[in-house]
């Protein structure tokens, strides 16, 4: 249903960051934008009550409403604890369960905050790029998948790299129909000289741009060189698609351009179904914090983003995405700062602070 979100706060900052989340969809509300909220327990929470880190209802919950706001989950408590109840469990089922194939990861720069970045201010200022990673196939999850003993005493490891033709489709569709609401540039990228599942890839994304897509500008770059560049000379990239093992490393390089994980967003997007809505969730990049979780200091806009990727992507609400985007780049101008990305002269503001910031703004 159009407008309806489940809130899974989880554990850790995930509730302190969440809650300004809701405050920014108290404000749209009360601004005529009407979203029905609905809230359960993830990770420890649901552990603590439950005894699983996702219950079966919160899943079904999480089906049928299909749009998704995740805060964080994990924590010291939970760290020995058997694999399958682990906190993270939680959420690698409702990736899984909800087909949420294509992660969408934002790198930007604000200006406000270029210095934070691992590169020199020139480098990355103005820097706005997206990474679209495969995010239910490849060598995380291809079989076979083993560990097996070797006649000499050694042990031998096998991971194994799969894609097919239609999943390549897919994130390839993600990726155009992206770059033509940003720039109209993609760069894929893979390892087509030393990877058979790198050829296919290649040769399937030419052929979505050729005959779908062909008023994108397409260029085909490996991995390697890809990591490289986005070092080097960030600023020629627009969006990147590739595949879950170079998405998960290329978009921690890129993480490190923007300087601060408390300002990262991301979206997990599933397939269109017939009506051309797709399941998604969002959640901030970052993790529960236990280092600084209870004390209403942890940064809330790496979730606020990604709830202006939940207006923008699931409710085609681009207006209020790009207002309440405007809203944190005025706030950050302005001089306030959570801990995490204080620098001198600037006001350094609370949890909840900056939430109101926000909401000025
Ligand atoms: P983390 O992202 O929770 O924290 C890393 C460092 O960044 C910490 O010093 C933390 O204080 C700081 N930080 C993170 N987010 C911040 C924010 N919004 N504002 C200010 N500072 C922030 O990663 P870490 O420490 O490796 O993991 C902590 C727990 O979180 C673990 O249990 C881990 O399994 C879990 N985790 C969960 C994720 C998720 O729910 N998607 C992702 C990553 C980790
Ligand atoms: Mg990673």
């Amino acid at each position: 249903e159009q407008g309806h979100i489940l809130f899974l706060p989880g554990d850790g900052i995930g509730p302190e960051v969440m809650e300004e989340v809701k405050r920014v969809a108290g404000w749209f509300g009360a601004r005529g934008l009407v979203f029905a909220l609905d809230e359960d327990l993830v990770g420890g929470a649901a552990y603590d009550r439950h005894g699983v880190p996702l219950a079966p209802a919160t899943l079904e919950k999480a089906t049928t409403i299909g749009t998704v706001m995740f805060g964080a989950v994990g924590g010291p408590a939970y760290d020995d604890l058997p694999f399958e109840k682990r906190p993270e469990r939680g959420l690698l089922a409702l990736r899984k369960e909800l087909g949420l194939f294509a992660n969408l990861r934002p790198a930007l720069v604000f200006p406000a905050l270029a210095a934070a970045s691992a590169l020199k201010p020139e480098l990355v200022e103005g820097l706005d790029i997206m990474i679209v990673r495969e995010l239910t196939g490849g060598v995380y999850f291809g079989e076979p998948k083993e560990v097996t003993s070797l006649p000499d005493g050694q042990e031998r490891a096998v991971d194994t790299q799969v894609y097919t033709t239609s999943e390549i489709e897919r994130i390839a569709r993600v990726g155009f129909e992206l770059a033509q609401k940003r720039s109209n540039r993609v760069a894929s990228a893979e390892k087509s000289n030393v990877m058979k599942s790198g050829i296919l890839w290649k040769k399937t994304v030419q052929r979505i741009h050729d005959t779908e897509f062909a008023g994108v500008e397409l260029a085909h770059v490996l991995a390697d060189n890809c990591a490289m560049q986005l070092v080097r000379q960030p600023k020629q990239f627009d969006v990147i698609v590739t595949d879950n093992l170079f998405g998960d490393i290329l978009s921690d390089v890129a993480a490190m351009l923007t300087g601060s994980l408390g300002m990262l967003p991301s979206a997990s997007l599933g397939a269109p179904d017939q009506h051309g809505r797709r399941k998604a969730m969002y959640e901030p990049v970052h993790g529960s914090a236990p280092d600084i979780a209870g004390r209403g200091i942890a940064n809330p806009l790496a979730c606020i983003s990604s709830f202006s990727m939940l207006l923008r992507y699931s409710f085609e609400r681009g207006a209020e995405a790009d207002m309440l985007d405007r809203a944190i780049t005025r706030v950050l101008d302005e001089g306030y700062r959570t801990a995490d990305i204080m620098q001198s002269g600037a006001t350094r503001v609370s949890t909840s602070e900056m939430g109101s910031r926000i909401l000025d703004a």
